[in-house]
C-alpha cells in the first residue's frame, strides 16, 4: 500500500471546524472553493469531543464534518485524535500521565502527553480508533488515516522501566550478554537480576541533561525502546483501523530529522510517509530540503505528504516572522519538487484562543479573503489545480545517496569526548547542501538500504558501524562507485562499544588510513586546510576534531597548515579495486566551502554536477513520472531574479512555454520552473 490516489496534488490542511460555530462552516467551504482546497486533516484534536466520558461515544459533530466535507467534494485526512488527552480519562487512570526525565510524575494538562505503556492509553486510544474505523471506513470523504500526531518524547515512570526491562531481555536474552553491551564492567556496575536496571535519567545515570550518561549503552537502549514503545501504539490504533478498513492509507505525521525517534524503525509500518516542516525562517532551504529527501528516504523513495507548514507565521518560538510574500510558494514547490503528493496546512482557519491563537492560517480570526496570505494560498491553489498530475507518483532518479543514522546520532551527541560540539544533524547538512548545490539529487536513506542504485555514497560522521554496513560499502567501491565519510566514523559498534582495531574500524580497508590520535578546540580555533593544488587549490578551515591520519594506500588530497600536525592529511582518497571506486575520508570538520569543494570533485567523478551548478541560488530537482516522463524543477531561492541558460529544450508546465536549448531562461525572485525536457529527457 502506497500513497493516497489523488487526480492532483492533494492541497489544504488540519481544519478544527468542532472550535466554531457551524455558521462559520459555510464561509469556510465558499473559501476552500476560492483556494481550491480539496483536502481537510480532520479531528487531530477531538478526543474529548468524540468521547466524553469513558462509555460515551458521540460523532454528531464529526459526522456532520465529514458529511459536509463530502458534499463539498473535498477529501478528508481522519485523525484519530489521540495525541491530546480529555481530562476525564488522566482523571479516571491517572497512570497515562507522563513521568519526566527528573522523575517528575506529571499531572494533566497540554498535549503529547502519555505515557506510552500506560494500559488505559493503549487500551482507549485503540478503541477510539475502532470506533472511529469502524463509522467511517466507507464514508466517501475518506482518503487517508492519520494516526495521533507528531509522536515524540519519551515516560521514565516505574510501568515504562519495567517494559524496558522486558524489551531488553528480548533483545539480550541474558544478563551477561546485556552486561556485555554496556561494559558493565566499567564502574561496578555488572547487573545480577534484570529488576536492578533502571530507565536512565537524571535521576540515574544522567548527570547533566539527556546527552550526559555515565552509561551509552543503557541510553541509547532506552532511545531505542521508546522509540518501539511509542511505535507500539501507533501499531495498536493501527490494528484497529485495519480491522474495519483493509484498503484507506495509513500515516502518521512525522517531524523530519528529530531526534528523540527513529523513525527508520517506523517506516515499514506507514502506508505512506508524512511530515511537518517548520524550518526556521532564517535556516538556508537545503533544511527543509533534507527534511523532505530524509522522509521520501523512509518509503523507498515513494512521494510522502507535506501534512503540515505554515501558511505564514508559527507562533511557538521567541520570534515568530512572516514568511516574505513568495517565499510560501516556493516552499511548496521545493516540497513537491523533493517528492511531495499533497501540500497541506496548519492551519485552514486560526483558532480564537489558546496558544495557537496567533499562529498564521489560510483564514485569519476575521475571516478575510482580501489578505495578503489568502491571496498567496490561492494563487498557488490555482496553480496546483492547472498542474494536475504531472507530478503524482514520480520519483527521484538520484545516484547519490547519503547515510542517515540514527543509532550514529544518539551515539555521537551521548559520548563524552572529543567534543560536545560536533552536532549529527549540522555536519550532515553540510554534506548535503554540498551534494545540492552541485546540483546532485540526493536519496537521504538508513544504513540498511539497497546501495546499488548509488555512484557515490556520503555517509557523514558514520558513528556507529554496525551489521553488513562495511562491506556492503566496500562493494560500492569495487564496482567503481565513490563512498565519502569523515572524521569520528567507525568508531563503535552497535552497542556504543569501540572497535578494539585501528580506527576507523571496519572502514579503515575501504578508507586506506589510520587514525591513533585526535584533538579538539573550542569553536573559535580553526586550523587553515588547504584542498587541492595549483590552480584548482582552495585554502579553507577546519574547526572542531581534528583527527591526525596516518595514510595507509590513501594519498592526502588536502593537508592541515597549523600545530604540531601541519602538513599531515586532513582529506584523503584511496583508490579501490581496478573499477576505479575510490574511499575518501575527510578528518576535520570542514567548514562548508571546503566541503563544497571536497563533494564536487566526488560528484564530477561521476558525472553528477548538474547543469545550473554555479548559479548559487537556483536549486534544481529532478523527478520521474511513473510514465517515465522526467520532471526537471528549477527553484531561485534569491528575492532577486536569475538568468540561466536552458539546458535542453524543455516546456514549462506552470506557463505552458516552450524554451529552446541555449535560450536564457530567467527565474522572477523567489521563482519556478516545471521543467519537461521534450523526448522526456532531462539531459
Ligand atoms: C505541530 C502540530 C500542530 C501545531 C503546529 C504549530 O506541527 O502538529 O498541531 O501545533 O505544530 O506549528
Ligand atoms: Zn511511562
Amino acid at each position: 500500500m502506497t500513497t493516497p490516489e489523488t487526480d492532483k496534488i492533494a492541497y489544504g490542511g488540519d481544519y478544527n471546524p468542532e472550535q466554531w460555530p457551524e455558521p462559520v462552516w459555510d464561509e469556510d467551504h465558499r473559501l476552500f472553493r476560492a483556494a481550491r482546497i480539496d483536502t481537510l486533516t480532520v479531528g487531530v484534536f477531538s478526543w474529548a469531543l468524540t468521547q466524553p466520558a469513558e462509555d460515551t461515544y458521540d460523532f454528531t459533530v464529526l459526522d456532520r464534518i465529514l458529511d459536509r466535507a463530502a458534499a463539498e467534494d473535498r477529501r478528508v485526512c481522519l485523525a484519530t485524535g489521540t495525541a491530546a488527552l480529555p481530562p476525564w480519562l488522566a482523571r479516571a487512570h491517572p497512570e497515562v500521565n507522563r513521568t519526566d526525565f527528573e522523575g517528575r510524575r506529571h499531572r494533566y494538562g497540554q498535549r503529547h502527553n502519555f505515557c506510552p505503556g500506560s494500559p488505559a492509553y493503549r487500551r482507549l486510544s485503540a478503541a477510539l480508533a475502532d470506533r472511529l474505523a469502524e463509522r467511517y471506513a466507507a464514508h466517501p470523504a475518506l482518503l487517508a488515516w492519520h494516526i495521533n500526531n507528531e509522536y515524540g518524547g519519551a515516560c521514565y515512570c516505574d510501568r515504562c522501566a519495567a517494559a524496558f526491562r522486558v524489551w531488553l531481555r528480548e533483545r539480550y536474552g541474558a544478563l551477561d550478554a546485556l552486561n556485555d553491551a554496556w561494559c558493565t564492567a566499567f564502574w561496578s556496575h555488572r547487573y545480577t537480576n534484570w529488576e536492578e536496571i533502571e530507565a536512565p535519567s537524571a535521576l540515574t545515570e544522567h548527570w547533566r541533561g539527556p546527552d550526559h550518561t555515565a552509561f551509552q549503552g543503557i541510553t541509547l537502549d532506552y532511545h531505542r525502546f521508546t522509540t518501539d514503545a511509542l511505535l507500539g501504539c501507533f501499531l495498536g490504533e493501527k490494528e484497529a483501523i485495519r480491522a474495519h478498513d483493509p484498503d484507506t492509507p495509513v500515516t502518521t505525521n512525522f517531524m523530519g530529522a528529530y531526534r528523540p525517534l527513529d523513525y527508520h524503525r517506523w517506516a515499514p509500518h506507514l502506508d505512506f510517509a508524512s511530515w511537518d516542516s517548520y524550518p526556521p525562517l532564517d535556516a538556508p532551504p537545503t533544511r527543509a530540503a533534507l527534511g523532505h529527501d530524509l522522509m521520501r528516504g523512509l518509503k523507498d523513495g515513494a512521494p510522502f505528504w507535506l501534512m503540515e507548514q505554515t501558511p505564514s507565521t508559527t507562533a511557538c518560538r521567541e520570534v515568530n516572522p512572516l514568511r516574505r510574500p513568495g517565499e510560501l510558494r516556493l516552499a511548496t514547490w521545493q516540497a513537491v519538487a523533493h517528492g511531495a503528493d499533497a501540500a497541506l496546512y496548519f492551519q485552514l482557519r486560526a483558532s480564537r484562543g489558546a496558544c495557537e491563537k496567533y499562529h498564521g492560517a489560510v483564514i485569519g480570526h476575521a475571516g478575510r479573503e482580501d489578505t495578503r496570505v489568502f491571496r498567496e494560498v490561492a494563487d498557488l491553489g490555482r496553480e496546483l489545480a492547472e498542474l494536475g498530475p504531472a507530478t503524482l507518483g514520480a520519483r527521484t532518479p538520484a545516484r547519490t545517496a547519503l547515510l542517515f543514522d540514527w543509532d550514529s546520532w544518539w551515539a555521537l551527541e551521548l559520548s563524552d569526548g572529543p567534543s560536545r560540539l560536533v552536532r549529527y544533524q549540522d555536519v550532515v547538512h553540510t554534506y548535503y547542501r554540498a551534494a545540492r548545490a552541485a546540483g546532485a539529487d540526493v536519496d537521504v536513506v538508513a544504513v540498511t538500504a539497497d546501495l546499488t542504485p548509488y555512484d557515490v555514497v556520503i555517509a557523514p560522521v558514520l558513528h556507529m558501524v554496525k551489521g553488513d554496513l562495511a562491506p556492503r560499502l566496500e562493494a560500492v567501491a569495487a564496482r567503481g562507485g565513490t563512498v565519502l565519510t569523515t572524521f569520528l566514523s567507525g568508531r563503535v559498534d552497535e552497542h556504543d562499544n569501540a572497535f578494539l582495531t585501528d580506527v576507523p574500524g571496519p572502514l579503515a580497508g575501504l578508507l586506506g588510513v589510520r587514525v591513533d590520535e585526535w584533538d579538539a578546540r573550542p569553536a573559535g580555533t580553526a586550523n587553515p586546510v588547504v584542498l587541492g593544488t595549483g590552480d584548482e587549490a582552495l585554502h579553507t578551515e577546519a574547526r572542531l576534531v581534528f583527527e591526525i591520519v596516518l595514510p595507509r594506500g590513501a594519498e592526502p588530497v588536502g593537508t592541515y597548515r597549523a600545530d604540531f600536525y601541519a602538513g599531515t592529511p586532513a582529506v584523503t582518497r584511496h583508490p579501490v579495486g581496478a573499477s576505479g571506486g575510490e574511499g575518501w575520508y575527510v578528518a576535520t570538520a570542514l567548514d562548508q566551502p571546503g566541503v563544497d569543494w571536497v563533494v564536487r570533485r566526488v560528484l564530477a567523478r561521476h558525472g553528477l554536477v548538474g547543469p545550473y551548478a554555479d548559479h548559487l541560488s537556483v536549486e534544481t530537482a529532478a523527478r520521474t513520472a511513473p510514465d517515465g516522463t522526467r520532471l526537471l524543477f528549477l527553484l531561485n531561492h534569491a528575492p532577486e531574479p536569475v538568468s540561466v541558460t536552458a539546458h535542453t529544450t524543455a516546456v514549462d508546465l506552470l506557463t505552458g512555454k516552450r524554451a529552446e536549448r541555449g535560450e536564457t531562461l530567467t527565474l522572477d525572485p523567489y521563482g519556478v520552473r516545471v521543467l519537461r525536457p521534450e523526448q522526456g529527457r532531462a539531459h
